[in-house]
């Protein structure tokens, strides 16, 4: 999802404590009322009652239930409620149903599950309100052709098919195994497609009745009307632009991360929010199509597992080989606010790459503020020239601090630089708004909630974003002059020269909510100021206003994160076409930076990011391509684990479709914890001692020893045994277990935590490192 600020997110917002959340979520459920009071609804099937049921298909078979629960209808058939028919994501269907026959339906046999559908955020939707750049043209990974014959499924707003990222120039002949299809639709036929965009479908059934945006054209087909798919599908695989630019900022070559993998478009999103009904659906087809990697960039909040149809249909997609990629969440820096959580989803948070727009102000009394934008030089003749400044909000009418429409006075404002705080609406609508109230130019001031946001936008006017910090300097200078006066300087595009990767301000933060002992997120990617293609009916900052044309814009978000990853995994998938979805996943992960490019700790604002913000670290392409050891996980482990959590036997079903006895399985495993490539240990009172086990498979040199580099958290004593594995050949599996003595006297009720590191490093070939970040928490 694409990052939305809002100021209610601010860190002074007390997080929602676990108990809470939970009751939140149900009461946002079902957000989608209908005619009738009819309401859509996911119903989870046992498979066993197909067998037993003596219906020839499984439409047949889930038309019954309604067929038997559905008494009126107003003279039409039970199956005109019938949205989907699920197949491979779950055994189910979805459907709209009064609260009364929601009653009966429960009550009958083979339902394991009814879960109220419910909407899911793709934030960019509203994209003017964020801005960004592209950090693929200069990586030698993106250079390279690795990723052929690899097909990437991404869920999203649909695809802008004519984009010059999705020619399929030099792209090898569609794979034989490809079920997909090229579904046609309004404004889009199935010549649309070609060898690099090789499948598109839409899901619309729930979105009959969505409220409209009045600003925006939504075609019934897989094109995409709010670019939000276009740019996340590029950023995945899309192929080589030679001097693609934002209006003149950036230029340079543009690619996709696997540039020569295939794209597979679900729509899934439509007016910028996407069900459960469609994504379940979209998961559905992607699984039988024959996608390697599935990419979705938008989310909602933590939920139980056995309540999420994203963390449901991802673990069909992983037994079946498909590594699934979701997007955080952009709801940072709070705690406990990442979302899509499940251990066998890839969750990656977002990071700033070192790509600067720098757009400083030179003050009347000669001071320099810092600020950033995308606005094109030499653009119009109010470009650099010395204007009179005025704060909105001088006037103290309310909300003209931050710009709202109608509260700035042409007569005021007229022909000056306006300084705008930055609050809850967009950024480039901001700049519309004072364009259209007669202002020449615009600075975006960061509140103390945003401080240091730096997501840049394309405005329609000369404008800038400066910190918090340096807001407080401009103010200060405006109330110290009778006539302030500002000019903004555009800089053009700067590479390198400052400090990145940092942990992006609205990346959603862990600790996961619903289950503490995996960490999320796995990773952080680039995700702010991404730029990537862009459809060719929207302006750059997607104002309908805004009547440039662009094929490519910046945004930022952790839907802009996510994408990087979906195409890496690509990469590596190609290279190691044996590597289940878990190894590739610990690839990933135990070789991510947790140093930025100048060898320093990866920063979160003013102090060094910890786990529950980067997690493993930083993405690095060219390490995972080649990580020596890899820890693998086996679908069943997963159960194992879930019965360590305490599900019950019938939310693991609803999970996994297994019956599981987890009595039989927890007694056979006495010692089981998950082969997760990161650790996290829990102290719950009383207990001082805690040992895992993990298992390393050897992909890297045949013969190869690794030697144990330990950093113990704070307050525990680690020990490992063995200190040093040797490996004969490849595929060889060695185990090794790891106690963890508390040292802390848990006095004070409140839960505390701490980190550390624990790193397999090869004993001759130093590139191979093996490293898994440490988390414990002490709970209350
Ligand atoms: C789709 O095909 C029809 C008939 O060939 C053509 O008139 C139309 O322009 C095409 N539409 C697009 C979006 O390519
Ligand atoms: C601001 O309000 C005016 C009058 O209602 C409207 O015409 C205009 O489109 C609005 N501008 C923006 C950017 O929303
Ligand atoms: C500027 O002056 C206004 C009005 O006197 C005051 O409210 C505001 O706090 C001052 N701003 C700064 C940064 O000193
Ligand atoms: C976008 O790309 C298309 C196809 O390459 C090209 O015809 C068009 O001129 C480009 N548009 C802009 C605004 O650069
Ligand atoms: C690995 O070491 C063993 C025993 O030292 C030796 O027999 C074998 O040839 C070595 N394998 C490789 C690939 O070097």
């Amino acid at each position: 999802m694409a990052h939305q600020t809002n100021p209610s997110k601010g860190p002074k917002i007390i997080f929602h404590l676990p108990f809470i959340s939970f009751m939140l979520l149900f009461l946002v459920g079902p957000t989608h009322a209908q005619v009738h009071n009819l309401q859509t609804y996911i119903i989870h099937l046992h498979p066993q009652f197909l067998t037993t049921s003596g219906f020839s298909s499984r439409l047949q078979w889930h038309l019954s239930f309604l067929e038997r629960t559905i008494l009126s209808n107003n003279g039409t058939p039970p199956s005109s409620r019938l949205l989907y028919s699920y197949h491979s994501a779950i055994e189910g269907f979805a459907a709209r149903l009064s609260e009364h026959e929601l009653a009966v339906l429960r009550a009958t046999p083979g339902v394991i599950a009814i879960l109220p559908d419910h909407r899911l955020q793709l934030q960019t939707t509203y994209s003017y309100k964020f801005l960004g750049l592209d950090s693929s043209g200069d990586s030698p990974w993106a250079r390279s052709k690795f990723g052929q014959g690899m097909i990437i499924g991404v869920l999203d707003t649909g695809i802008w098919p004519e984009s010059p990222s999705f020619n399929d120039h030099n792209m090898p002949p569609v794979p034989n195994r490809w079920r997909g299809i090229c579904q046609e639709g309004q404004s889009f036929n199935a010549s649309a497609c070609n060898r690099k965009l090789i499948g598109a479908r839409f899901y619309h059934k729930d979105h009959r009745k969505s409220p409209s945006s009045p600003s925006i054209t939504e075609y019934l087909s897989p094109r995409d009307a709010h670019g939000h798919g276009t740019h996340t599908s590029s950023i995945a695989a899309g192929n080589s632009v030679i001097g693609a630019s934002v209006v003149g900022n950036g230029a340079g070559e543009a690619r996709g991360m696997a540039p020569g993998a295939h794209i597979a478009i679900y729509k899934v999103c439509w007016f910028g929010s996407c069900f459960n009904s469609d994504i379940l659906a979209g998961m559905d087809d992607g699984i039988r199509d024959g996608v390697d990697v599935l990419s979705l960039s938008l989310g909602g909040f933590p939920l139980p597992l056995y309540y999420d149809s994203i963390a449901i249909s991802s673990f069909r997609a992983t037994e079946r080989g498909i590594l699934v990629v979701c997007a955080a969440g952009n709801n940072g820096p709070i705690p406990y606010s990442v979302a899509n959580e499940a251990p066998w989803i890839t969750t990656v948070g977002a990071s700033t790459v070192d790509r600067r727009f720098p757009a400083i102000v030179r003050m009347g009394n000669g001071q320099i503020l810092y600020g950033e934008s995308m606005y094109p030089r030499t653009h119009l003749s109010n470009d650099g020239k010395e204007l009179d400044l005025i704060y909105g909000g001088i006037d103290g009418m309310d909300g003209a601090e931050f710009c709202y429409n109608g509260t700035l006075l042409k007569n005021r404002i007229g022909g000056k630089m306006v300084v705008c705080d930055r609050g809850p609406t967009g950024r480039a609508v901001k700049g519309e708004i004072v364009k259209e109230s007669g202002g020449a130019a615009m600075i975006l001031a960061n509140t103390e909630i945003n401080e240091e946001e730096d997501s840049v936008d394309v405005h329609v006017l000369p404008a800038t974003l400066i910190s918090y910090a340096e807001s407080i300097r401009l103010k200060l200078y405006i109330n110290s002059t009778i006539r302030p006066t500002a000019r903004i300087e555009f800089e053009g595009t700067v590479i390198g020269k400052s400090r990145a990767p940092a942990v992006a301000l609205f990346s959603s933060r862990g600790p996961s909510l619903t289950n503490p002992s995996i960490i999320k997120p796995d990773l952080i990617a680039p995700g702010v100021n991404i730029i990537a293609a862009w459809p060719e009916n929207l302006g750059p900052t997607s104002l309908p206003e805004d009547s440039r044309r662009v094929n490519f814009t910046v945004l930022s978000g952790t839907s802009m994160a996510c994408p990087h990853v979906s195409g890496i995994a690509a990469l590596l998938r190609s290279a190691h076409p044996s590597w289940s979805p878990a190894a590739i996943k610990s690839a990933i992960m135990t070789t991510a930076d947790d140093a930025d490019h100048l060898g320093n700790p990866i920063m979160d604002g003013s102090k060094p990011a910890g786990i529950f913000a980067m997690g493993a670290g930083h993405v690095n392409p060219r390490r995972a391509m080649d990580p020596g050891l890899i820890y693998d996980i086996k679908p069943d482990e997963y159960i194992i684990h879930l019965c360590n959590l305490g599900y019950t036997t019938q939310e693991i079903f609803a999970i996994t479709h297994r019956n599981v006895n987890c009595y039989r399985l927890l007694s056979k495993n006495v010692d089981f914890s998950l082969n997760y490539p990161s650790i996290s240990v829990i102290f719950k009172r009383g207990t001082v001692r805690k040992m895992i086990r993990r298992w390393l498979t050897n992909v890297g040199p045949p013969n190869s020893t690794y030697l144990l580099q330990g950093n113990a958290p704070q307050w525990v004593k680690m020990r490992v045994r063995p200190e040093r594995l040797t490996f004969s050949h490849l595929y060889e599996r060695k185990d090794y277990r790891v106690w963890f003595i508390s040292r802390k006297r848990i006095a004070e009720k409140k839960v505390s935590f701490s980190q550390g590191l624990l790193t397999w490093v090869h004993n001759h070939q130093s590139q191979y490192k093996v490293r898994s970040p440490i988390s414990v928490t002490w709970a209350v």
